[in-house]
């Protein structure tokens, strides 16, 4: 079917209207100077900009109007600059409204300001403590990002130092007396390593496991199913172990935590078993049976590790001298599993539990290193035959010498050269 040109001519003026469309807001805000200017500037990368909102949309009055006192007129709904405790209500009427959002993104969530409510930081603001989080204290403002956004401060790589902004600050927090150690000790962690250097983002952030909008700290009975969404084995394990009900009491939060705490989480190790910086000797002596489990289980997981190094260091020897030693490579990949499950049966703190996977592992360790022995030792056979088999070449080479210069010389070849000549 032919297009009429006419379409083709009308498309871009049709464009032109729109962005000639009157914003004497951005207009005039352009022109001035500090924080009346910055959000003119700042806007242009907005994410309700892209969307076709303007400034009115937020702040009221008339964007057609040259004349400051038109253009920012309270009669035309003109609000001015918002107190920070009306920030989430006015950030609501769009976004807690199903029907208008519909318009823009049919599948988004309209259930921020709900949430926000029931979190720490909304029901102190509702108190009138404006200290707490608003939602441009983690989205921003003028800036505001889609939250895909690898600038967006609600990024996962980007959202611990957006906490951190208040969490962190001494001053801010001093009047309400909780820590301010949770974003150095979380970039110290396992999950900030994944996050960061890993760029694996699944690991967890401060909102995978607070929350983003109903910000509150896992309450005691819930930090084992915060590790445990992500952790689901090992939860498994520990809930049904004799620490549970235990832990569940403690001051200060239960669970994982006590054993790994909750942001400064480290690479575990059988440190946390026995030796001086155990955790299990804060309450556990080493006479005792919770004492003696421990250092048992150190003992089997340090003896399996060692034991497969032990293995993979000759197999991999093998392998260099070119022997054939895919199988016991891959039955070693079988032996590490093992590891892991002993590291995961672990935390039923039940030896009996822990002790298969270390038997398993522990076998395929002595096979393996027995393959690679085996493997070490047909390679000096197969040496010893080349030597011998170059030696024997060399005699032969030499004594075929021999003969011929005796023919040459026109000796009895079958005369030994000592014996006298037979007359
Ligand atoms: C002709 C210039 C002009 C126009 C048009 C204009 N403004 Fe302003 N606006 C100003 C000036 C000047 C100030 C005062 C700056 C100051 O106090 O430092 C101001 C202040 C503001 C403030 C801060 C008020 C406060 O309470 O601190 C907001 C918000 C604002 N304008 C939004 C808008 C919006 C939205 C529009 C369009 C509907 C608009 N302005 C149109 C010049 C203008
Ligand atoms: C998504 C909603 C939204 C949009 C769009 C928006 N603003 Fe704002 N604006 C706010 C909020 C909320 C504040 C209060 C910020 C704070 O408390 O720090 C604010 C503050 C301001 C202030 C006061 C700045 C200060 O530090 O005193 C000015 C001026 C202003 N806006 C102008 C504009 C102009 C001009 C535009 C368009 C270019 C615009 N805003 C677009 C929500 C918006
Ligand atoms: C304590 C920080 C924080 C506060 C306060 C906050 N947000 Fe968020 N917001 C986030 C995080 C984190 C995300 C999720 C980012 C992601 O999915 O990666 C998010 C996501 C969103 C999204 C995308 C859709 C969704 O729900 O995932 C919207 C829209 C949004 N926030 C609006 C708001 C509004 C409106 C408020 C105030 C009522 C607010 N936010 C308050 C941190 C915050
Ligand atoms: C006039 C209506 C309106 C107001 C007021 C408004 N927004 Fe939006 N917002 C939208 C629309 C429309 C979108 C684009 C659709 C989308 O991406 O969800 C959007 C998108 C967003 C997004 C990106 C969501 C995503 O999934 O990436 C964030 C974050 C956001 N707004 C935060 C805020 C905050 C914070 C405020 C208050 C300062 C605010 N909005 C005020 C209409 C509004
Ligand atoms: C603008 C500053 C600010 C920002 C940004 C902020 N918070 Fe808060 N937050 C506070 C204040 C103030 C409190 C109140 C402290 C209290 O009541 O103990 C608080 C309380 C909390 C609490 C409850 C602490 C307790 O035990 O009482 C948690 C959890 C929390 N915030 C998590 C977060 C997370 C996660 C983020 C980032 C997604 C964040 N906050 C961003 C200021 C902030
Ligand atoms: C792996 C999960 C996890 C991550 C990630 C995490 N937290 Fe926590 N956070 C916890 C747990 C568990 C508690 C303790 C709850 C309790 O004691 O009842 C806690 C407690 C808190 C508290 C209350 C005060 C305190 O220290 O006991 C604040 C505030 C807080 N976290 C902020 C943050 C901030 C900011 C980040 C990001 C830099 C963050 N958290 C990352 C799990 C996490
Ligand atoms: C959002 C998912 C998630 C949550 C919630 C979570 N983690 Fe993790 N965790 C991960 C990921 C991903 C890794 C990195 C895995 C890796 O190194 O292969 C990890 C690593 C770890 C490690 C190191 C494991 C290893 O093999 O090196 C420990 C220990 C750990 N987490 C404990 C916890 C504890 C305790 C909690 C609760 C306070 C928790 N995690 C909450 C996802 C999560
Ligand atoms: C009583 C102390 C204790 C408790 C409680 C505890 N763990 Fe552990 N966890 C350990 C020890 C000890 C290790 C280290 C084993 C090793 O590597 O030698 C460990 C290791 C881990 C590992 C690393 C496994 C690997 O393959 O390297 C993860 C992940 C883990 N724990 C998660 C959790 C989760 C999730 C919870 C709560 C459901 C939890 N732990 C509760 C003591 C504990
Ligand atoms: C916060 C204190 C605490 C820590 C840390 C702790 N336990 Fe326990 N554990 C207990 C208590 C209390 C009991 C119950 C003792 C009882 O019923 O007599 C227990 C019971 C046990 C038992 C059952 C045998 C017994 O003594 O009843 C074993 C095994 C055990 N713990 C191993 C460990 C290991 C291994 C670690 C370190 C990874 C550890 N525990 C860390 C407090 C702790």
């Amino acid at each position: 079917m032919k297009v009429p040109a006419i379409v083709f001519l009308l498309a871009p003026l049709s464009l032109l209207a729109q962005s000639t469309a009157k914003n004497t807001c951005v207009d005039c805000h352009s022109a001035l100077d500090g924080a009346a200017q910055r959000p003119a500037l700042l806007i242009k990368n907005d994410v309700h900009t892209g969307n076709g909102l303007t400034c009115a949309d937020c702040h009221g009055g008339d964007r057609t109007a040259d004349d400051p006192g038109e253009a920012m007129n309270p009669a035309k709904g003109f609000i001015g600059k918002p107190a920070r405790t009306a920030i989430p209500k006015l950030c609501a009427r769009c976004h807690s409204s199903p029907d208008f959002m519909r318009k823009f993104r049919p599948q988004q969530r309209v259930d921020q300001f709900e949430l926000y409510q029931t979190s720490v930081h909304g029901k102190r603001l509702a108190s009138g403590d404006d200290t707490v989080a608003t939602c441009i204290d983690c989205h921003s403002i003028h800036d505001i990002r889609a939250v895909k956004d690898a600038m967006s401060p609600v990024h996962p790589l980007r959202l611990p130092e957006t906490c951190g902004h208040c969490h962190a600050d001494q001053h801010k927090m001093a009047k309400y007396g909780i820590p301010t150690d949770q974003f150095d000790g979380y970039r110290t962690s396992v999950h900030w390593n994944a996050l960061k250097i890993r760029g694996d983002l699944s690991a967890p952030n401060c909102a995978s496991c607070h929350g983003n909008h109903g910000a509150k700290p896992p309450d005691v009975e819930s930090v084992a199913a915060v590790c445990g969404s992500c952790h689901v084995l090992f939860a498994q394990l520990y809930q049904k172990s004799v620490h549970e009900p235990i832990f569940s009491g403690a001051a200060g939060g239960g669970g994982c935590i006590v054993c790994h705490s909750n942001h400064a989480i480290h690479q575990p190790s059988t440190a946390m078993l026995a030796g001086p910086k155990a955790v299990c000797s804060q309450c556990h002596e080493a006479e005792t049976p919770g004492g003696q489990v421990a250092a048992q289980m150190a003992k089997w997981l340090d003896g399996l590790d060692s034991a497969l190094n032990q293995s993979e260091a000759v197999v991999t020897r093998a392998d260099k001298y070119g022997m054939e030693v895919s199988e016991a490579q891959v039955r070693l990949g079988d032996g590490r599993e093992n590891l892991v499950k002993a590291r995961l049966a672990l935390h039923s703190f039940q030896p009996n539990e822990m002790k298969k996977p270390i038997e398993a592992g522990m076998a395929i360790a002595n096979e393996t290193l027995r393959a690679g022995q085996d493997a070490l030792h047909e390679k000096d056979v197969r040496r010893m035959g080349l030597a011998a088999s170059v030696v024997f070449i060399g005699i032969t080479i030499l004594a075929i010498w021999a003969l011929i210069r005796r023919i040459e010389s026109g000796g009895d070849p079958l005369r030994p050269a000592s014996a006298p000549e037979v007359k």
